[in-house]
């Protein structure tokens, strides 16, 4: 045997083993998911997905799977190792994504009423977790940069300057990275969390291979965070859905708090396959194998980002634009041409998906799962869009996407939720109180919050909607 699958094999990973236990030791099944190894679906669905796949599709409780909440049996190893690798006191795997870790953070740790300082261009999972625990946000809004459209980092001072002005924060919850990859200054925010007596959440959903690799940014667990929430899914190389919860080894939070909330939210039926992935993925990330992906994928990304300095038209987004940013997230432009635009001739004529679009540029992900000959057709392409003289759409460029806006709040969020609403057409929404969360994926980040102003300036991010949910009373 070739080692390297010999260290490929060495490599333990509990969920998986036990799910190839339970798959070769087939029992007579009179249990959920009743489709019982996929006979009892869609035939055309059974033979897209194949066998095995939904002979595998299980839930915990079973065959000696172990149980999520509470975690026993392989799955609660595969935690332990799981933290172990990301160096955590405690780690949840969360099905429903780093959503549900930040529903779990609000709801487990603030209360109706207490202040918690956010970011404002942070996902909505947060801000539903605000609306369902009450607790109050008080807004930090970062750097804008109108040219690429893009937010900036959260200062270390903006977050010291609330703290001195409100001596009853009960929390700091910031996002790092943004969506692009714009880094914050985690360890000087952590350190004023720590003078202050704070505890500092961090929503690294796009930053979960920088625990695996110094030429990457360094993960908030190793910079003072008390709470870390990893999307797997996202860049991990886990199934859709899949991410983790880290609780840091010298937080003060008890991890029973977040484990309560997160019973709570849960499904009763976690999908072993889930589990099973997340253990997969980290396993990989520590191995030898994965830690070559992660360098081809930083190689990759310093790749494509030297072809598109040879380019005219089309510009990335540097480190040196004034931050730290992710190597691996490469956000780019072209001259004349709005973030769809440029996304719909990629995919239309060439066949490329990124990431997203927004109105100044397109996402690019370099991730583990990429090859360089995937960055050569993409090099290649965008070679081609410098050289071509495309022209842009009017009508996506009436459209935004990426919010920027500053709010005016007028009502608490959770107040305004639970106010009496009605539906309005859109023409008539300006002026009245949002009733609703508006905030698209991607990026998730909030256009409008309830009981905040709807202004003119929103319309441009509304175009897609005929009606608005506003509360009831008028100004
Ligand atoms: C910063 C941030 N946090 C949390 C989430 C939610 O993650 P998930 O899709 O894993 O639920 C997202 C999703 O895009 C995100 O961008």
């Amino acid at each position: 045997m070739k080692t390297e699958v010999k260290k490929r094999l060495n490599i333990h990973a509990p969920i998986v083993e036990a799910l190839k236990a339970y798959y070769n030791n087939p029992a007579c099944q009179f249990h959920i998911p009743g489709h019982t190894r996929g006979l009892g679906t869609l035939p055309d669905f059974r033979n897209l997905l194949g066998k095995r796949a939904l002979g595998l599709d299980t839930t915990d409780e079973f065959d000696n799977l172990g149980t999520l909440t509470p975690a026993t049996g392989p799955i609660k190893e595969a935690q332990e190792l799981a933290a172990q690798a990301f160096g955590a006191k405690k780690t949840f795997f969360l099905l429903n994504g780093s959503t549900i870790g930040n529903l779990a953070v609000a709801m487990g740790l603030t209360k109706k009423g207490q202040k918690v300082i956010v970011n404002r261009n942070c996902h909505r999972s947060i801000l539903t977790g605000l609306i369902i625990s009450g607790a109050d946000p008080l807004w930090i809004l970062p750097e804008k940069f109108e040219e690429w459209g893009l937010w900036g980092n959260i200062t270390p001072e903006s977050v010291e300057k609330l703290l001195k002005e409100n001596n009853d924060v009960s929390m700091v919850w910031i996002t790092n990275p943004t969506y692009e990859g714009v880094v914050s200054d985690v360890k000087s925010i952590a350190e004023i969390c720590k003078k202050y007596d704070v505890p500092l959440v961090v929503d690294e959903a796009h930053g979960c291979l920088w625990n695996f690799n110094e030429k990457l940014p360094q993960t908030s667990l190793k910079l003072g965070a008390d709470i870390v929430v990893h999307s797997l899914h996202k860049t991990g190389g886990s199934m859709s859905q899949s991410s983790m919860l880290h609780i840091s080894k010298n937080s003060k939070i008890d991890a029973d708090d977040v484990e309560r909330a997160l019973m709570l939210l849960h499904t009763t039926s976690p999908s072993l396959i889930l589990l099973g992935s997340l253990d997969a993925a980290r396993a990989n990330l520590q191995s030898e194998r994965g830690q070559k992906q992660i360098n081809i994928a930083i190689n990759n990304a310093k790749y494509l980002r030297s072809e598109l300095d040879k380019m005219e038209h089309i510009h990335q987004l540097k480190s040196d634009f004034g931050y730290k940013t992710d190597v691996t997230k490469i956000f780019i432009k072209a001259d004349g041409l709005s973030g769809k635009r440029l996304e719909s001739i990629l995919e239309i004529d060439f066949g490329i998906e990124v990431e997203s679009a927004s109105d100044a540029g397109i996402l690019i992900l370099s991730n583990i799962g990429n090859k360089r000959s995937d960055f050569e057709y993409l090099a290649d392409c965008l070679h081609k869009i410098d050289k071509h003289n495309y022209k842009d759409i009017y009508y996506l460029e009436n459209k935004k996407h990426m919010p920027m806006l500053t709010p005016i709040i007028k009502k608490s969020i959770r107040e305004a939720y639970f106010s009496e609403k009605e539906v309005v057409p859109k023409s008539q929404a300006v002026g009245r109180l949002s009733g609703e969360v508006v905030a698209e994926c991607p990026p998730g980040i909030s256009i409008l919050l309830p009981g905040e102003l709807i202004t003119e300036a929103h319309l441009p991010y509304l175009t897609d909607y005929e009606v608005i949910e506003v509360i009831k009373e008028n100004l």
